[in-house]
Formats: structure tokens, C-alpha cells, sequence
């Protein structure tokens, strides 16, 4: 069966206070409508016809998904006249699956029911029960429960405005059902505009039954109109990402102090400490411990892994094994192999550090290769910048770097190598030698310190 979505988006959303299309707002880090791109995408539609208006362009570069069809409403005259300028383009085949750009949250199981249900009938809404329903349009049952209308608040009677039932909006309709529907939508109405949920009644006149799926999860349907909302939206967000992590073996410390903006996979048996920020795309192992406080950017860390307190790591590949932190600070090009361990005040950028390479304190290792089981003392640098270009320190295997050595790149040591503390290297070194570059320690016996001279008042 053919899936057709439709995404209503083109709504200027005023109260935003933006000179940001509504839409394009984001909720953990990805814009509202892209949640609902996304969503979709998982019921494989044969077309995904995204209607847009206000902040075009905007709203056309950041989006993206497979299908898309960009449809423009330029007068925004009613969710009818919305969804009626997708009829050209629009399949008739199969189900047309109703959705809107500013409802982020809605689940793909849902969505699939709501399919399912319109595919053994002609329509199926999703309807959902709230305290305070005024503004949303009622779901008006007969007696025996079926649904018979949706009446829009501002043309409600007192009656109907009891009830609780609301119309979420979205809806799953045969496809040449609303070919034949939607052109018959008139705007005489409180509003006067084009009502798409007019086609109730109609499908109801013809003696169809109007299905209804009941979301139990307000917030699951809820469409974003300001910025306190969308506050609220995000930490229910991340709620539900922190419980789909919890169900899926990873343990938080705290699930609500745990923030995803991105996409994030996590092996099971890991365990997150408290106020950890992950962003982008964040690919972590099994039986891996993360700190408190640490920073996860766009990065693979494999299984096993510990990275300690107040880490930040950043496009980089961490093996299996490795140990990173307390405060270290992994930058763009770090890869590391299995069992590497860098320790607290170790900055590392474009560097590869080969299995078992340790450096454990105040170091900064950019743009260099070490080779496997080097150890590299406190208070290494690597020299990369000459003030105009970067170059590179390429450092073999089973390498003992003394503390505070400066490796002034471009340099190469061999493997074996043993650099005396306090060592600059600027010149190649051979296998197994040992460097050193200290001035010879000197000894003047009985020393007087300068005395501070007294000044008159
Ligand atoms: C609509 C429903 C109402 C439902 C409510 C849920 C209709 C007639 N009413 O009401 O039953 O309870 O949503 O929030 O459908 N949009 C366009 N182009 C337009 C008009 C709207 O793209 O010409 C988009 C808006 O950007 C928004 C969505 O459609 O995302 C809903 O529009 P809105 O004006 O908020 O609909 P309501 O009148 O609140
Ligand atoms: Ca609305």
C-alpha cells in the first residue's frame, strides 16, 4: 500500500517572537519539523509533500529525508486549503497520512496505527483528552460513539464546548478520498477559512465510519506555538530519550540530568553519571563509564571505556579499552587504539595514539603519530605551530618521553627511545638512543638571597 505524508508547515508562528520560522526551531538540536520528517521517514511513505509558506527558503535548506516534495501555500487560508495544494502532486493510491511541522513529538507506533486503522476504513483521526480542551476543534460522537464531526472551538456551541475530546489534527485519509473531498471545502465559518477537518462530516454523509485513535500521551501530540512550550517540550524530549535508554540496558545516574541533542547510540551495561551533554552523532560501546559532567561530541567510543569527570571529547574515535580524564580535553582527528590511557590536563588534536601509548598528565599532544606502549611524560608538548604552519611529531613505538619535553615539529623518534625530562627535540632522533638536552646542573654553595630594601615614610 501506498503511503503518501503530508506535512503542514507553513504557518508563521507569530508568537515565537522569531524572525526564525516556527519550524525551524530546534528541539534537541534538530528543527521541529525535521522530528517530523524523520518520524515519517520510518513508514517508508512513497512521497513526503512538505507544504511551506512563511521563511521559505529557510525552511527548504534545513530540512532533509528522502521523497521530498516541496509544495507552497502562499496565503495561508486554513489547514483545507493547505492540504489542497498538494492535490496535484498527490498519489491516489493508498493512504495520505496528515502531519504538521510544529507536532514533533508524535511516536512512529502511533502514526503506524493511525495508517493501519485508515487502511481498513476511509479515515482515522488522532483525538486525545485534555482538562482544558478550549481552542482545538471537538470530536462531536453520536450516541452509540461514533464519530459524527469536528467542530472548531470558535464555532462550538456551549454544548460542545464541554467537551473533552480534542482533534489533534492529525489524520489518515484514503488517498482519493480527499481528491474528492477537499475541493468541496467551502469557508463559511466563523473564521472564514478552508477547514480540512470539514472532510469528517463529509465522510460521514456518505456513510463512512470515522475511526478514532485515542493518544494517551498528551504531550505526544502537542504542536509548539512559543518558546515556553518549546522549553517544556524539550525536557519531555529528553525524558523519553533517558527512558529509551534506561529500557535499552543503559543506566543513568540520573535521567533527568542527562542531555541528547543528537543522535546517540549506546551499548548496553553503560553507565552515564549525572549532567552529561551528548551532541551530534554519538556512537558509544558496552560496559563503558561515563563521568560526571563530561562532554560527547560527534565522536566513537568503543566498549570498555572509561572517560572520567569533566571530559570533553570531540571528533574523535576512542578504541576499546581506553581510559581518558579527569579534565582532558580530545579534539577533532584524535583517534585512539585499544588500551590507550590519557590522563587530567591532556589535550589531544590530529594525533594518533597506537595501542597502549600513555600520557597521564598536563600534556598537549597535536598533530603527531605514537606508536604503540609509548609513554609520554607530564608536561610534553608538541610543538606544532612555527607561528605560520602546523607540522607534524611522529614519535615510534615503546618511546619514553622524560616530563617537560618540547618536541619541535617537524620531528621524528625512533622506537626505543628514551628522552631525558625537560628535553627539547628538535632534531631527529635515532632508535634507542637516549636524548637529552639539559644544561649541566651547576651548585654556588651559601647562597644569599636579595633582602628587600626598606623604604623611609
Ligand atoms: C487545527 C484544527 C483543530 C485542532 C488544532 C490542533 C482545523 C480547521 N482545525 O486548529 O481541529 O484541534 O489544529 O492544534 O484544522 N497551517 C498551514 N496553513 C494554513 C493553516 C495552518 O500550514 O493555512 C498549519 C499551521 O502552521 C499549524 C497547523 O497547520 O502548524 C495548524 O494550524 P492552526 O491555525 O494552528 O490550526 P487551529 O486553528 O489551531
Ligand atoms: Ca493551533
Amino acid at each position: 500500500m501506498d503511503l503518501s505524508v503530508i506535512i503542514l508547515a507553513a504557518g508563521q508562528g507569530t508568537r515565537m517572537k522569531s524572525s526564525l520560522p516556527k519550524v525551524m526551531h530546534k528541539l534537541a538540536a534538530k528543527p521541529l519539523v525535521q522530528h517530523v520528517v524523520d518520524t515519517a521517514s520510518g513508514l517508508s511513505p512513497v512521497a513526503t509533500h512538505l507544504i511551506y509558506g512563511h521563511g521559505g527558503e529557510t525552511v527548504k535548506s534545513g530540512v532533509s529525508g528522502d521523497n521530498l516534495e516541496w509544495v507552497l501555500q502562499a496565503e495561508q487560508l486554513g489547514t483545507g486549503h493547505a492540504v489542497q495544494q498538494v492535490l496535484p502532486g498527490l498519489s491516489k493510491e493508498g493512504v495520505s497520512l496528515i502531519l504538521y511541522g510544529d507536532v514533533p513529538a508524535v511516536r512512529e507506533e502511533t502514526l503506524q496505527s493511525l495508517v493501519d486503522l485508515a487502511t481498513e476504513s476511509e479515515l482515522a483521526l488522532l483525538t486525545v483528552c485534555l482538562d482544558d480542551p478550549t481552542g482545538y476543534g471537538r470530536i462531536v460522537r453520536d450516541e452509540t460513539d461514533d464519530v459524527v464531526a469536528i467542530v472548531e472551538h470558535k464555532d462550538a456551541s456551549e454544548f460542545i464546548r464541554q467537551i473533552h475530546e480534542i482533534n489533534t489534527g492529525i489524520m489518515a485519509v484514503r488517498s482519493n478520498r480527499l481528491h474528492e473531498w477537499l475541493p468541496k471545502l467551502s469557508n463559511e465559518n466563523v473564521q472564514g477559512e478552508y477547514y480540512l477537518t470539514d472532510i469528517v462530516e463529509m465522510a460521514v454523509n456518505e456513510g463512512f465510519s470515522v475511526q478514532a485513535l485515542i493518544a494517551d500521551d498528551p504531550m505526544e501530540v502537542e504542536g509548539i506555538n512559543d518558546r515556553l512550550q518549546l522549553a517544556k517540550m524539550e525536557s519531555y524530549i529528553q525524558h523519553r530519550i533517558a527512558m529509551d535508554l534506561l529500557l535499552s540496558g543503559v543506566t543513568l545516574m540520573d535521567p533527568n540530568r542527562l542531555d541528547i541533542r543528537g543522535d546517540v547510540s549506546i551499548g548496553e551495561d553503560t553507565v552515564v553519571d549525572i549532567n552529561v551533554i551528548m551532541e551530534g552523532s554519538v556512537t558509544i560501546g558496552k560496559n563503558c563509564q561515563i563521568g560526571a559532567q563530561v562532554i560527547l561530541k560527534d565522536c566513537v567510543i568503543g566498549d570498555n571505556v572509561v572517560i572520567k569527570d569533566q571530559t570533553i571529547v570531540e571528533g574523535a574515535d576512542i578504541g576499546n579499552e581506553c581510559s581518558v580524564g579527569p579534565f582532558a580535553r580530545i579534539r577533532p582527528g584524535a583517534k585512539f587504539e585499544r588500551d590507550v590511557h590519557v590522563g587530567n590536563f591532556v589535550e589531544v588534536k590530529n594525533a594518533h595514539l597506537k595501542e597502549g601509548v600513555k600520557s597521564g598528565h598536563l600534556t598537549y599532544l597535536g598533530d603527531a603519530t605514537i606508536g604503540e606502549h609509548t609513554n609520554v611524560g607530564a608536561g610534553t608538548i608538541t610543538c606544532n605551530y612555527d607561528g605560520a604552519n602546523k607540522h607534524l611529531t611522529d614519535i615510534g613505538a615503546d618511546v619514553f618521553v622524560g616530563s617537560d619535553t618540547q618536541l619541535v615539529a617537524p620531528v621524528k623518534i625512533g622506537n626505543g627511545v628514551t628522552i631525558g625530562a625537560g628535553t627539547t627535540v628538535a632534531q631527529d632522533v635515532n632508535a634507542n638512543a637516549l636524548v637529552i638536552s639539559r644544561v649541566k646542573q651547576r651548585e654556588i654553595p651559601n647562597w644569599k638571597r636579595p633582602q628587600k630594601v626598606k623604604k623611609n615614610k
